[in-house]
């Protein structure tokens, strides 16, 4: 027993040489910061003139989070980046990037407009051949259209609520006179949930208590959204956050290589009683009241549960960059991943207003600048450890 202890404990220790690219890490982002011109981007708005060809509708619904753009600028700024921008992704970015004559992009949008529209920044960087902290296209679009995930969840044997997906032009008008309803849906007693496929913040979220509501409920949500609605299983209990990074994670400023994905932000999502579903933070801003960290004291196998799952889904499919995890426990308190946030709040924290993913920080030893800093670090140190072609320009400044 002591001995299979013991080969655990070395397993979870980086080994020198790892530990020694480590430091090797942090002294070229030293430098290269000195150097570096980084532009953050936010989502343009596409009735601004100028921004887009003909604006059509958001399927995801548009915000620009800009003020956020610029609490990340701010803190590579006094991580000690040379330059700093905040760009408006729109059809001139090409043009802004060029202009700014940045090395490196930081994606902080969720698109402008259309379909798919976290993915077109990132598909931008990449045609243009500038490394970017964020996910790749693929994986950007994956996150942000709940079904294909929760498809990517069932394969690698992860928990999700069991669900069907309807839209007017391809499913039966009525969800429940499809034969989907009723594989997905033997047994449920607990109601379900309708929503868009691609959204944010529990926006056109409904709780619905009955099947004979549920055709008016999905077309209520598609003449919104218009692009899938996903209809799932009402799951009654606790919820959960869970953010995952890394496995490069700053403290005080001085770089770790974790030997797994970093989980960090583990909280409880406080609900009233009546609240069936999370109220947006459009409605009322996370304040510690509405969220508050899980303790790892009084609930330790909670605790682990929720992180272990964190690191399964990073780890099974494969996701480079920051995500937060949306999580809700039946009844008996099994948990299932509602969805996960591929471009997770990263406001600074104040006095009175926070983000989920700031919630705990203290606890991990880190502070806001130390959060940013992972994240742009372990994306440099992705770009380099695999070579990829837009690393070229950042080797060049080390
Ligand atoms: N299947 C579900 N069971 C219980 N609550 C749900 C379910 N799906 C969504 N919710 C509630 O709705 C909120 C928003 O849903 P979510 O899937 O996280 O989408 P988004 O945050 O993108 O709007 C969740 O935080 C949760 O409170
Ligand atoms: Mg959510």
């Amino acid at each position: 027993m002591r001995a299979s202890a013991k080969a655990l404990d070395l397993r979870k220790q980086p080994t020198p040489s790892r530990t020694a690219r480590v430091d090797e890490l942090q002294r070229q982002l030293e430098k290269m910061f000195r150097r570096l011109r980084v532009s953050v981007i936010y989502a343009g708005n596409k009735d601004n003139q100028g921004a887009v060809l003909h604006p059509v509708l958001n399927t995801r619904s548009w915000k620009s989070y800009e003020a956020v753009a610029r609490d990340i600028g701010q803190s590579l700024s006094r991580l000690g980046v040379r330059d700093v921008t905040v760009l408006a992704e729109d059809m001139n970015l090409g043009k802004s990037l060029k202009e700014a004559d940045s090395h490196m992009a930081w994606m902080n949008s969720g698109g402008v407009q259309g379909h798919s529209s976290v993915a077109h920044g990132p598909a931008m960087l990449e045609m243009f051949g500038i490394p970017y902290v964020g996910h790749d296209p693929m994986m950007a679009a994956i996150l942000d259209a709940k079904h294909i995930f929760k498809r990517q969840l069932i394969a690698a044997r992860l928990p999700t609520a069991p669900f069907m997906i309807w839209h007017p032009s391809h499913s039966h008008a009525n969800p429940v006179l499809d034969p989907e309803f009723k594989t997905s849906f033997a047994g449920c007693t607990t109601g379900y949930v309708v929503k868009p496929v691609s959204g944010r913040a529990s926006l056109n979220v409904h709780f619905v208590a009955s099947p004979d509501q549920l055709k008016a409920k999905v077309e209520e949500v598609y003449a919104v959204s218009g692009n899938y609605i996903l209809i799932e299983q009402f799951i009654p209990g606790r919820e959960f956050c869970v953010a995952v990074s890394g496995p490069l994670v700053s403290r005080r400023r001085k770089i770790e290589r974790l030997a797994e994905p970093f989980t960090f932000a583990i909280l409880e999502r406080v609900l009233e009683p009546d609240e069936l579903i999370f109220t947006s933070m459009d409605v009322k801003p996370i304040t510690n009241k509405r969220a508050r960290p899980l303790s790892r004291q009084d609930e330790p196998e909670l605790y682990e549960r929720l992180a272990a799952l964190g690191r399964a889904v990073v780890k099974t499919i494969g996701i480079e960059a920051l995500i937060r995890l949306d999580i809700r426990a039946d009844a008996e308190g099994n948990l299932f991943v509602l969805e996960a946030n591929p471009k997770p709040d990263l406001k600074a924290p104040s006095d009175t207003v926070t983000s989920l993913i700031c919630i705990g920080l203290e606890e991990e030893n880190m502070d806001y600048d130390d959060l940013i800093f992972s994240q742009i670090a372990h994306r440099i140190d992705v770009l380099f450890a695999e070579n990829r072609g837009s690393s070229q320009r950042l080797r060049s400044l080390i």
